[in-house]
């Protein structure tokens, strides 16, 4: 097993190793569109931050999440977090972030007291994951796992193209392939880690261009061993505007369900 935790002494039961999230929230949102930048935006009236962070601090193993905030918004996003405070012991940093996500990635791993042993990275974005989706990541990275990965089978049939950008976006592109669609998933936060093996991940991978979106993928180029467990339909990333929709009907469907949420 590659997880340390505390072996505990003689009388005394072992502790499980201290996990800890960091959650990237220093986008701009472009896709999103113009206006505030979509994580700091309410969704059911509490901005779409909030939800991440009670998100992981609900699972009762993650006691530390560190919020990579955009450089020049740190205090806001202290603020926004001290107006929403968390009912728990989970404590909550705020750290300035970088120009990729990656970035804001490694700045945020470098934020973490020396006894946190496994890491979660979890986006923003994904306000709804919920709770059962985050412990069965934890749970394969304690049962030995160094980098575990929330996915879905794919629903719609994926074609691989020659892109056209630039001068020539929306010409037809000629398709080079159809993979297998059964042998395909699409993956989701939060991904789990023993802490050793992504920050030599983020160490020895170089930022190129807009970074790396998926840490998982940094561990898999690197030859380390990356597994996939069930994800969620409710942990979906809200990346335009019709995904705020879903997320607002999500939510009103809890509320409806357990009276909050
Ligand atoms: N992120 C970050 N630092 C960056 C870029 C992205 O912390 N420099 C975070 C985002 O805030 C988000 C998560 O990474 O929580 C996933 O990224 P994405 O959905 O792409 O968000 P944005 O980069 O903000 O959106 P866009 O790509 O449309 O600009
Ligand atoms: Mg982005």
């Amino acid at each position: 097993m590659s997880v340390s935790g505390d072996p505990g002494s003689p009388g005394r039961p072992a502790r499980p190793p201290r996990t800890a999230a960091v959650i990237p929230a220093a986008g701009r949102g472009v896709r999103f569109g113009p206006g505030a930048p979509k994580q700091l935006r309410a969704l059911g009236g509490t901005p779409m931050l909030v939800h991440a962070v009670r998100a992981m601090a609900g699972s009762r193993a993650v006691s530390l999440v560190v919020v990579v905030a955009p450089a020049d918004g740190v205090a806001e996003v202290r603020r926004v977090l001290d107006e929403h405070p968390l009912s728990g012991r989970t404590e909550v940093a705020v750290v300035p972030g970088g120009d990729t996500r990656q970035e804001s990635v490694r700045l945020g791993l470098a934020a973490l007291p020396d006894d946190v042993s496994i890491v979660l990275v979890h986006d923003a974005a994904r306000p709804l994951v919920p709770v059962d989706t985050v412990d069965a990541v934890i749970a394969a990275v304690r049962d030995g796992a160094p980098a575990v990965v929330p996915a879905l089978p794919v629903t719609d049939t994926v074609k691989q193209v020659e892109p056209r950008t630039g001068d020539r976006a929306g010409e037809p592109e000629p398709v080079v392939g159809t993979p297998e669609r059964a042998v395909l998933r699409a993956v989701q936060t939060p991904q789990g880690f023993d802490r050793a093996t992504l920050v030599a991940a983020h160490e020895k991978t170089g930022v190129d261009g807009d970074g790396a979106t998926d840490d998982a993928g940094m561990v898999e180029r690197l030859g380390g061993e990356v597994v996939v467990v069930p994800g969620h339909e409710e942990a979906f990333k809200v990346t335009r505007p019709l995904d705020m929709v879903l997320a607002e009907a999500v939510l009103a469907r809890r509320r409806r369900a357990h009276g909050f949420a």
